[in-house]
């Protein structure tokens, strides 16, 4: 029986070890998720970029050989209205791009699909009860939470400052994720947006520690278990993990985003709007060298992806990640390419120091 420094996080989730797979939108799906919750960790499924029926497939899919606990993430930004010069001025901006892949500027291309919680994600919820329901971009509107929570669920949700996190616990979460400004992917910020002013998790878990009541969960550039201790030393209840989980086998990225993976640096990740509009840590490509890291052109969150889509498309069709977000933390080159139950293994006995 291990020993964990913390037990908060372990009995509230009903979880072996205090280590999250953090949920990771376009790169991982159910057996992901699968192989870290056998493992004795929390798996993830992010639900943002799935259709109603892709959710229900891949939550059958982990229900029908996993009966432990196991997270549903969602995303919960207020959807803009389309902007239409906006959008205009995004497509001259991308002109040369269509050009270059001999694509028509003018064609119309579908909405970009990252979608908000809303009544069908609540009725999935509702129907499927997983132990953890998981928001990026602050909680869905009120009445939704309240079904949520009614449903029985532990709630979390990620903060990148002390009042984002304040806020959360007012609004009734289980527990915080205080994420940090190394951490791969999209911001998880709904007060604060000023890009510049981002606080790193060395600075943002001690001081959301002593700012909430509730569990604090360290997430952003945690990548091994030095990271993970450190964690526990700043007062956080356990750790959740991205960059550390994106070359596990389970993942589900193209060799060419995997080669884009394995090959970066610690100084080659940088926060960036261009991809979707709101800021999100990728590895440094073409297209953020070229228009970005933050460009004030961009459509908002998630308009600017739609137009982008055609020429991700093309050029991924040529094993190029040039126009592809290839979202990552800065601690990516601590990332192993091995299973996850390999990962998690690995990563508990080294915190135990076996
Ligand atoms: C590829 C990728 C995709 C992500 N997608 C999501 C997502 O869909 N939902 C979410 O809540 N967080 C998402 N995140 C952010 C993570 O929850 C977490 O904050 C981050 O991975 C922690 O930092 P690390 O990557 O340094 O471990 C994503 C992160 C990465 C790297």
């Amino acid at each position: 029986m291990i020993h964990w420094p913390d037990q908060r996080i372990i009995q509230l989730l009903g979880i072996e070890h205090p280590i999250l797979q953090a949920p990771m939108a376009g790169v991982q799906g159910a057996d992901l998720a699968l192989a870290v919750a056998r493992s004795g960790g929390l798996g993830s499924l992010p639900c943002a970029l799935l259709t109603p029926d892709r959710m229900r497939e891949e939550i059958q899919r982990i229900r029908s050989q996993w009966n432990g606990p196991f997270n549903l993430n969602f995303f919960c930004h207020q959807p803009p209205a389309y902007d239409s010069e906006k959008d205009k001025r995004w497509r001259a901006v991308l002109q040369k791009y269509y050009r270059e892949f001999g694509l028509d500027p003018e064609a119309r291309t579908p909405a970009a699909t990252r979608n908000p919680f809303d009544e069908e994600s609540c009725r999935i919820v509702e129907e499927f009860k997983p132990a953890v329901v998981s928001f990026h971009f602050g909680l869905p509107d009120e009445r939704w939470l309240a079904r949520v929570k009614a449903s029985g669920v532990r709630i979390l949700s990620s903060a990148t400052t002390v009042e984002e996190a304040q806020w959360l616990e007012k609004k009734g979460c289980d527990a915080i994720i205080a994420q940090g400004s190394e951490a791969g992917g999209h911001r998880g910020s709904f007060l604060a947006r000023d890009v510049a002013s981002q606080v790193g998790t060395l600075a943002l878990v001690p001081q959301v520690v002593d700012a909430v009541k509730i569990p604090v969960i360290a997430s952003g550039g945690i990548g091994d278990a030095r990271g993970i201790r450190a964690a526990f030393a700043l007062g956080a209840a356990a750790v959740q993990l991205g960059s550390a989980f994106l070359l596990a086998t389970e993942t589900t990225i193209s060799n060419a985003h995997r080669q884009a993976l394995r090959s970066a640096q610690d100084d080659q990740t940088v926060l960036t709007n261009i991809f979707t509009g709101r800021p999100a840590r990728g590895v440094i490509n073409r297209l953020i060298r070229e228009l970005g890291p933050i460009s004030h052109d961009v459509p908002e969150f998630p308009h600017a992806a739609a137009a982008l889509a055609p020429l991700r498309s093309a050029a991924e069709a040529k094993g190029q990640t040039d126009f592809s977000p290839l979202w990552a933390g800065q601690a990516i080159r601590l990332a192993r390419e091995e299973s996850a139950a390999e990962i998690v293994k690995r990563l508990v006995a080294d915190v135990q120091g076996k």
